[in-house]
C-alpha cells in the first residue's frame, strides 16, 4: 500500500512541471448558446493542465459561477442580457414568422433584426464599460500574468480587453459582431460566397445575386452601427486612434466553427484554423431507461426533436399539430419540450426536459432528428450521420439547414408551413422512407471524420502554439492594415491612369506640334 503512495507520489513530481507549464487563459465568453461549444473547448483546456479565469455578467444565464474548471470574475451589470431578453425576442419571432409572406418574413430576419443587434450590443457596452471602469478588477487582470485572451467576437469585448491588457488575442468564432467571420478577414466575393441571412446556396441565378447584395449591405449596415457602439470604448479606453474594427480583426488565431464538409469552399487565411465539429463525439451508451425506449420502437426506429436552448414551449395549435403528426407514424418519438403536454400526443411520443443529444444521434436505432438548425446540432447530425427536418427560427439557422439540404441531408420547413396541410408528417415519412438522405448524410459523415487530427486536437494545438510563441503575428496577412483604396489599388489604378493618359496627352500634342511644323512650311510655299 505504502509503496503505492510513494508511486503516486513520485509520479506525482514528475507530473508537476508539466502542469506547471500550462497557460494561464483569461476567456472573454459570449453568453447563451455560443457559452454551450466554449464551455467544450474550456474543458479540454482544463484537462491539458491550463488555468482559466472568466469575466461573465452577474445577471449571466449559461455561465455558472461556482465551475471545478475555472475561476471567475463576476461583473454587475443591469442591463439587458439576461434570459428574458432571449426569450421575448424568440417568442416574437416565432409569431411573426408564423404568419408572415416569405418577403416579410425575409424583410424581419434582416431590417427587422437590426433593433435587436444593436440593444444587445448595448447591454454588453455597459458590462465592458463597467468591467473597465473597476480599477481593482483591472489591477488583478493585470497582474496575473494571462498567456492569451480566449473570446468569442460576437460579442466585441475580448478584443478590447486583449488591447487594454496587452495580450494575444485567440477566437472560438463563427460571427463577428454582426456577420459571418470569414467577410471581415478573407476575400470574399459575393458572386459564389452566399451571405448568411441570404438563403442561398453558392450557385446563385442572376437574382438570388442581387439578394445577396443587398442582404450583404443589410449586414454592413449592422456591422456599422455595431461598430459605433464598440468605437465609443475604445475612444474613452484606448486613446485616440484606435479603430474598432481594425483591433477586432487583429486576433492572432481564428478557430472556425465551420468545415468545409458542412460549408461551402471559400478563400481563406493562414490564421484561420478550421474546427468544425470539435465538439463532437463518439456516442455514449445511453440512460436506461432511455435506451429501453429507444430498444421498444423495433424495426421502426426512432425520431428525435429538438429546437434548441432558446425554444423550450412553442403555441399551443402548433404544438398539437406537431404531435399529432407524431402519432401517426409507427417510430417512436423523443422529444424535448417544456411546455405544457399537447393534447394530440400519442403514448410512441416521450416528452423530455433535456436528452443526451449526441449519444442519441450516435445510437443506431435513431432515424431523424427534428431540429432548429442551431451550428451545434447540424454539425453533431453531420458528424453521426443522421438526416435531418429542419425547422429554422432566426438568424443563421435556415442557412445552416440550407447547406444539408443542398447536399440531400435535409428537408427545410418554415414555421409558416409546418403546420398545414400535413406538410410535417410528409417530409417525416419522406425522410423515413427515402434512404438517400440517409446515405448522403453518411457520406458527409465519412468525409468530415476523414482528417489527420480531430478538430479539437487542431483546435488545442493553436491555442498552445499561441502561447508558446507570444502571438501569431507571422500568419496575420498585411492586409488588416491597409485602406480600403490601397487594399483594392484604387490609388495605383488612378496613377497607372493618369500615366497612361499623360503619355496619350503628350504624344497627342507631340504629333500635333510637328504637324503643324511639317505643314506651316508647306503653307509658306504656296
Ligand atoms: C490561475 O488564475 C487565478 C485567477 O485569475 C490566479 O489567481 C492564479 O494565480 C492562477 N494560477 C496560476 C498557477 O497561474
Ligand atoms: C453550483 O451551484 C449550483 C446551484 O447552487 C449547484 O446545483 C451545482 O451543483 C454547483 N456546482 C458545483 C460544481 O459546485
Ligand atoms: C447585478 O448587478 C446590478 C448592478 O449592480 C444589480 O442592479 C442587479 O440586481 C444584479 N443582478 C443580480 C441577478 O445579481
Ligand atoms: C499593467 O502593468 C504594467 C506593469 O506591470 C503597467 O505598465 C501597465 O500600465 C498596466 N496596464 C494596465 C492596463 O493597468
Ligand atoms: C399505445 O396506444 C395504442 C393504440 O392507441 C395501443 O394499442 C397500445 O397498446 C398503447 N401502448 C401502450 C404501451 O400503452
Amino acid at each position: 500500500m505504502r509503496l503505492i503512495y510513494l508511486c503516486s507520489a513520485l509520479l506525482l513530481l514528475i507530473l508537476l512541471p508539466r502542469t506547471c507549464q500550462g497557460g494561464n487563459i483569461l476567456v472573454f465568453p459570449t453568453e447563451g448558446s455560443h457559452w454551450i461549444n466554449m464551455d467544450i473547448l474550456l474543458q479540454a483546456l482544463h484537462s491539458r493542465g491550463h488555468n482559466l479565469t472568466i469575466i461573465r455578467a452577474n445577471k449571466s444565464w449559461y455561465i455558472k459561477d461556482n465551475s471545478t474548471y475555472y475561476s471567475t470574475y463576476t461583473v454587475p451589470v443591469d442591463s439587458t442580457l439576461e434570459k428574458e431578453f432571449i426569450i421575448r425576442v424568440v417568442s416574437e419571432i416565432i409569431d411573426f414568422e408564423r404568419g408572415a409572406h416569405p418577403l416579410m418574413s425575409f424583410l424581419g430576419s434582416t431590417v427587422g433584426m437590426l433593433g435587436t443587434i444593436v440593444e444587445a450590443h448595448e447591454g454588453v457596452h455597459e458590462f465592458v464599460t463597467t468591467m473597465l471602469d473597476d480599477r481593482e478588477l483591472i489591477r488583478k487582470l493585470n497582474d496575473t500574468k494571462f498567456d492569451l485572451v480566449l473570446t468569442d467576437p460576437w460579442w466585441g469585448g475580448g478584443a478590447i480587453l486583449a488591447k487594454y491588457l496587452n495580450l494575444p488575442l485567440v477566437y472560438n468564432v463563427r460571427w463577428l459582431i454582426a456577420g459571418e467571420a470569414h467577410f471581415g478577414i478573407a476575400p470574399s466575393p459575393l458572386s459564389y460566397i452566399p451571405v448568411t441571412q441570404s438563403r442561398c446556396t453558392d450557385k446563385m441565378t442572376f437574382f438570388q445575386r442581387v439578394k445577396n447584395v443587398i442582404v450583404h449591405l443589410i449586414s454592413q449596415t449592422q456591422i456599422y452601427l455595431v461598430n459605433q457602439i464598440y468605437q465609443k470604448i475604445c475612444d474613452k479606453y484606448l486613446g485616440p486612434n484606435n479603430d474598432f474594427y481594425q483591433l477586432m480583426i487583429d486576433a492572432d488565431i481564428w478557430l472556425m466553427r465551420v468545415d468545409f464538409v458542412f460549408d461551402y469552399p471559400r478563400p481563406t487565411m493562414p490564421n484561420v484554423v478550421y474546427m468544425g465539429g470539435f465538439q463532437c463525439k463518439p456516442a455514449k451508451p445511453l440512460p436506461q431507461h432511455l435506451e429501453e425506449f429507444v430498444q421498444s420502437s423495433g424495426e421502426h426506429g426512432v425520431i428525435i426533436m429538438s429546437l434548441g436552448t432558446f425554444v423550450s414551449e412553442l403555441p399551443a395549435d402548433m404544438a398539437n399539430e406537431i404531435a399529432a403528426a407524431f402519432a401517426k407514424l409507427p417510430q417512436k418519438v423523443i422529444w424535448r419540450y417544456k411546455g405544457s403536454r399537447p393534447s394530440t400526443l400519442a403514448n410512441n411520443t416521450l416528452l423530455v426536459d433535456w436528452m443526451p443529444q449526441n449519444d442519441l444521434l450516435g445510437h443506431p436505432k435513431v432515424k431523424v432528428f427534428v431540429a432548429h438548425g442551431g451550428t451545434n446540432g447540424v454539425q453533431e447530425a453531420l458528424y453521426h450521420g443522421v438526416p435531418v427536418v429542419g425547422i429554422p427560427l432566426f438568424f443563421d439557422q435556415y442557412d445552416n439547414l440550407i447547406r444539408l439540404e443542398d447536399r440531400g441531408g435535409a428537408k427545410i420547413l418554415t414555421l409558416s408551413t409546418v403546420d398545414k396541410d400535413n406538410n410535417f408528417l410528409r417530409a417525416l415519412r419522406q425522410i423515413l422512407n427515402e434512404p438517400s438522405y440517409r446515405m448522403n448524410m453518411q457520406r458527409l459523415s465519412r468525409l468530415h471524420r476523414d482528417q489527420p487530427i480531430t478538430p479539437m486536437d487542431n483546435a488545442l494545438f493553436w491555442i498552445e502554439f499561441v502561447m508558446r510563441h507570444k502571438g501569431a503575428a507571422h500568419l496575420k496577412p498585411a492586409s488588416l492594415r491597409m485602406s480600403w483604396y490601397s487594399y483594392h489599388s484604387v490609388d495605383v489604378a488612378l496613377f497607372l491612369g493618369g500615366a497612361v493618359l499623360l503619355m496619350l496627352l503628350s504624344t497627342f500634342f507631340l504629333i500635333r506640334c510637328l504637324c503643324n511644323a511639317m505643314c506651316k512650311p508647306k503653307v509658306k510655299r504656296e
